[in-house]
């Protein structure tokens, strides 16, 4: 422990960069700052600005790794959308059992970076015969990008088989902001409307708590915000779909190596139609 603190204390973060906590723990941590690729470019860093936090892992993927291992019975031949996947690694455990992924993010560079990690890491999931797509999706536009100028942009067939065939959503740590959150909700509600079929959606959250002179207290508003909205689509009544939320227990067993503190959470959404008191 305290060979890792020194190493920790060897390092300077300036105050516009932020650190997953997985790196936190992790011997020879000035190795990994940066690890290039045969072309030189970086797969992974361990210290970003925050609009660049897609590039290290973060906690929440792990945990959701986890769950789908230990759960795989559930998403065996799904069609799954995971949005701000970052480095692409739970798509990448997700496509061990999984059909088809759609990996989004956004931004050009954190995508090819996303997508040289599908790649590289092939073998993990090929013999399962699934296929992961690496595409653009940004909260904060109404529409699937179709601008055949982004590599990363969606055929009218693919916008059409998502909406047709995706019964899983994932997103891990994706809380951190919250003009970010209502975005991200009002994305996850605008698809779940389109979707064919019932699906259930899988959230991570890591509660990051905080003194502030503010409060006089510790606390995390971007928690408190993310647990507000979860509310708010429970609660909404467009006699279309319904939402059932649900913690799911992070008793599960753990092949991955982090440290599952109390504050990393799951949760589970079931969206599926509104049934009047005339169909039951
Ligand atoms: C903390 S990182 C989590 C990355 C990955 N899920 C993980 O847990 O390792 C948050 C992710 O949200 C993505 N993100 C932020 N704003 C977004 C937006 N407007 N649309 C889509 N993704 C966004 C970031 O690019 C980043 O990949």
């Amino acid at each position: 422990m305290l060979v890792q603190r020194e190493c920790m204390d060897s390092i300077t973060f300036k105050s516009d960069t932020v650190l997953s906590d997985v790196h936190m723990y992790t011997p020879n941590i000035r190795h990994l700052m940066v690890r290039l690729n045969a072309v030189g470019q970086p797969e992974h860093t361990m210290d970003t600005t925050l609009e660049d936090v897609g590039k290290q892992v973060w906690r929440g993927a792990f945990l959701l790794a986890d769950y789908i291992w230990n759960n795989s019975y559930l998403f065996r031949d799904c069609t799954v959308l995971e949005l701000g996947a970052g480095t692409g690694m739970t798509s990448i455990v997700m496509a061990t059992v999984a059909k088809t992924i759609y990996c989004t993010d956004v931004g050009e560079d954190l995508l090819n970076m996303c997508e040289r990690n599908i790649i590289v890491n092939k073998h993990i999931y090929e013999a399962a015969g699934s296929e992961i797509k690496v595409r653009e999706l940004d909260w904060l536009r109404d529409d699937l990008c179709t601008d055949t100028k982004n590599p990363y942009c969606w055929s009218e067939e693919e916008i059409a088989h998502m909406y047709d065939h995706t019964d899983v959503l994932l997103a891990a740590d994706v809380f951190y902001d919250d003009d970010l959150t209502d975005a991200f909700f009002q994305t996850i509600y605008r698809i779940l409307s389109n979707l064919k079929n019932p699906s259930t959606i899988y959230l991570s959250v890591e509660k990051r708590l905080n003194f502030t002179l503010r409060k006089m207290d510790v606390t995390c508003d971007a928690y408190d915000h993310f647990r507000l909205c979860l509310a708010d689509l429970e609660n909404i009544c467009d006699g279309r779909t319904k939402f059932i939320v649900e913690p799911i227990k992070s008793s599960f067993p753990q092949f991955l190596s982090y440290e599952r503190v109390e504050q990393l959470e799951l949760w589970k959404i079931i969206a599926e139609p509104f049934k009047s008191n005339a169909q039951q």
